[in-house]
């Protein structure tokens, strides 16, 4: 049976990189037999636009059936007032939410053509290879209560819950263990339980969980250091694992220091392996439409989506390498762009990524 892919490419730079991917994907397809079914859909601003809400019960259903899901990015000032309920984040976080993709894995990894790019001494981020490992379905993004309320003496308050249960700490904790016993064997689990009651459970849960894994180095950072030694030191990490919000700030960090968030493919999946693979990267509404986004976060993104989700190692690594050497040849968007670097647009970048594809 042919596996379903379900492509959401989304606002701002989210289509012009999706087609590019799409490009990557019909040239595995052949070259690797790939039996692969590719449906289209509508998420975050451009849903709304069309349907009035960033994500469509038809749309989400599809990708429930779906083995997995191509994201693009959402949002962009043209929504921005829209209520919190009907943002076009919204319908990204409600896909990660309905599909139960708790597990969000995105990792950092310098390839060494763009060593110049990162803002941090190459020395210092030569060889990174940095895997974060963070808890996307619950924290305070979806804790309840949450809102703005008007207090007896006019005054507004806002609220949000950061709260997490024992079962979804385990759950990611486990998948944080084995990713660090498949690659360096060190784990450093991130918190805040100097001062948050809900991170001390964290850490709690994270050492019991430890006793199964005995090849494992245990470590634990409250996250203000962490964000710290991601730029003192990065190399220091192998794994990290941490709540929701923590995992988001600081694989924005952790992106950074490859040269370029545009870079960086992550894969969010859930306990039946079924995922959504997206850039780390967001919508850049400030260069949409105009060719100058760099489609490579994207088309790592479906290379993972092809290890991970459909179990295609081979077309994942292909796709992988022509992202390398199309980086070798000194093609470069204007993100990870360098002296004597050649200067390619969105589209070009994508053909060139084809063009290594098929004389490799
Ligand atoms: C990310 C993004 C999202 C998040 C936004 C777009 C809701 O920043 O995937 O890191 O905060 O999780
Ligand atoms: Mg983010």
């Amino acid at each position: 049976m042919s596996k379903q892919i379900l492509c959401l490419p989304g606002d701002g730079i989210g289509p012009e990189i999706m087609a590019e991917a799409l490009k990557v994907l019909d040239v595995v397809r052949q070259t690797f037999g790939l039996d692969i079914e590719v449906s289209h859909g509508l998420v975050g601003g451009a849903a709304i636009d069309q349907d009035g809400v960033p994500l469509t019960d038809d749309v989400l259903a599809v990708a429930k059936a779906s083995d997995a899901i191509l994201f693009g990015s959402v949002g962009g000032p043209k929504w921005d007032d829209q209520p919190m309920a009907n943002r076009p984040e919204k319908g990204l976080l409600k896909l990660r939410s309905e599909l139960d993709l708790f597990a969000n894995l995105r990792p950092a990894i310098l390839f060494p053509q763009l060593a110049a790019a990162s803002s941090l001494k190459p020395e210092l981020v030569a060889g990174l290879d940095i895997l974060i490992v963070r808890e996307l379905t619950g924290g305070i993004y979806f804790g309840e209560p949450r809102g703005v309320r008007t207090l007896e003496n006019g005054e507004r308050e806002g609220y949000n819950t950061y709260v997490y249960q024992e079962s979804e700490i385990r759950r990611i904790a486990k998948v944080a263990f084995e990713a660090a016993q498949k690659r360096g064997g060190r784990l450093c689990s991130v918190d805040k339980s100097n001062v948050l009651e809900v991170t001390a459970l964290w850490r709690d849960v994270v050492i019991e969980e430890s006793a199964a894994y005995h090849a494992v180095e245990l470590s634990h950072m409250y996250v203000d250091n962490a964000a710290m030694q991601l730029v003192r030191a990065p190399k220091q990490f192998d794994v990290m694992v941490t709540g929701n919000m923590f995992g988001d700030i600081l694989s924005d960090c952790a992106a950074m220091l490859t040269g370029s968030i545009g870079m960086l493919p992550s894969a969010s999946l859930n306990e039946k392996n079924q995922g959504m693979y997206e850039p780390v990267h967001g919508s850049a509404p400030d260069i949409a439409g105009e060719n100058k986004a760099n489609p490579l976060a994207q088309i790592l993104s479906l290379a993972m989506l092809l290890r991970y989700s459909l179990g295609e190692g081979a077309a994942a690594d292909a796709i992988e390498k022509a992202v390398s050497d199309v980086l070798d040849k000194g093609y470069r968007t204007g993100d990870i762009a360098s002296e004597g670097s050649q200067l390619l647009g969105t589209a070009e970048m994508g053909d060139a990524v084809v063009e290594c594809l098929q004389h490799s």
